[in-house]
């Protein structure tokens, strides 16, 4: 089936679906409430282009999600910007949506001008391995080993 990129801005109705899987796999251990979380996707008009969401649909069906944010770590307040909120419906992973999703923020990045792009994961280094990410820098975080990566845009410009 067809997939497709769509902007949460242009879709609110996908806000609770997108904050429920953002809850479920980051927010809820971090203490917020599904409400409070709902209400941290719910696209805002800005100044700036950042932040900014971004929804994998099959069809009809949304089935994974990617962000691009200015902060995403507190340790880290000084690199920007960061990807976040990388999430596949658990029925739709293993069919290389994450692929996709990283790779068009990359792009969407690279467009906006961005050289150097950030992360964090504490589950999921191996996947932006694959994908050209480099590890920089290993710290703790609320009890987690955590990794911080980056990639060079510029060094993928033929992707
Ligand atoms: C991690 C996640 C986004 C992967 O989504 P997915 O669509 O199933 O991944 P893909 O099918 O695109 O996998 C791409 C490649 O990465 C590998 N991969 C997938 N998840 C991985 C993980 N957690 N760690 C290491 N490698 C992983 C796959 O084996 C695949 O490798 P291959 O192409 O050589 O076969 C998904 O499992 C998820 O939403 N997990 C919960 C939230 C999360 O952990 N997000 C990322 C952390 S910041």
């Amino acid at each position: 089936m067809d997939t497709r990129i769509v902007a949460l801005r242009d879709r609110k109705d996908l806000v609770p679906t997108v904050a429920k899987w953002a809850h479920e796999e980051f927010w809820s251990y971090a203490g917020r409430t599904l409400e409070q979380t709902q209400v941290l996707f719910t696209p805002v008009p800005r100044q700036t282009w950042l932040p900014r969401t971004f929804v994998l649909m099959q069809g009809e069906r949304p089935v994974g999600t990617v962000s691009i944010v200015e902060h995403d770590l507190d340790l880290r307040p000084d690199l920007a910007p960061w990807l976040a909120s990388l999430v596949v419906d658990r029925a739709a992973r293993g069919r290389g949506h994450s692929r996709t999703l990283v790779k068009f923020i990359e792009d969407f990045a690279r467009d906006n001008g961005v050289d150097r792009l950030w992360l964090f994961t504490w589950s999921a280094e191996g996947l932006y391995a694959k994908l050209g990410w480099r590890a920089a820098e290993r710290l703790g975080r609320n009890g987690r080993d955590i990794v911080v990566m980056n990639k060079d845009l510029a060094d993928d410009a033929q992707h």
